[in-house]
């Protein structure tokens, strides 16, 4: 779940997709040794927003599922960045209390923090977490590193990803999609 989405939209289309017990589009998968936790961030109470939150209870669910969790590799996914990634447009948008999500990622060890809503490929380390932050199937934002504008590019080929579970843990695959 990130900024342009519903939960009741959601569940009407996708009834059989998991939820934790609070309700949030939250949920573990696990793919040969690698276990996928999948998070919701949308932040939309009162008033829709476009940032992102991980409330007590979101956090609480992940730090349970981490604990739990044997795989030999720990992904986790969630739609907003938890840092400032130097776009000062962009960085208004993030996830707002991103230090507890990195404090708690951080404190488990887990591989890789995978995040999108930027639409631009980034990978950083933040506070010691290691972020690949993915391109986007819709439009690009252009580099303003000096300014706060979002700048869309929609003349872009379109990007996916593909994550492959490897013996040497996570690797992550960005494929341009060629347009017509
Ligand atoms: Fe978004």
């Amino acid at each position: 779940m990130g900024n342009c989405d519903n939960r009741a939209a959601f569940a009407s289309v996708f009834p059989d997709a998991a939820q934790d017990a609070h309700g949030f589009v939250q949920s573990v998968v696990t793919l040969g040794g690698t276990a996928l936790f999948c998070l919701d961030s949308l932040d939309r109470e009162p008033d829709p927003k476009h940032s992102g939150v991980l409330c007590a209870d979101r956090l609480g669910w992940l730090d349970a599922q981490l604990a739990a969790c044997a795989a030999s590799h720990r992904v986790v996914v969630a739609h907003h960045p938890p840092a400032a990634v130097g776009m000062a447009g962009p960085d208004r948008l993030r996830l707002r209390n991103g230090d507890a999500l990195l404090d708690l990622l951080r404190a488990h060890g887990v591989d890789l923090l995978i995040c999108g809503h930027l639409h631009r490929p980034i990978l950083a380390t933040l506070k010691g977490q290691s972020t690949a932050i993915l391109g986007s199937t819709a439009f690009d934002v252009a580099l303003a590193t000096n300014s706060d504008a979002i700048t869309p590019i929609f003349d872009v080929p379109p990007l996916y990803h593909v994550l492959l579970d490897t013996d040497a843990g996570p690797v992550l695959h960005c494929e341009q999609v060629p347009m017509a």
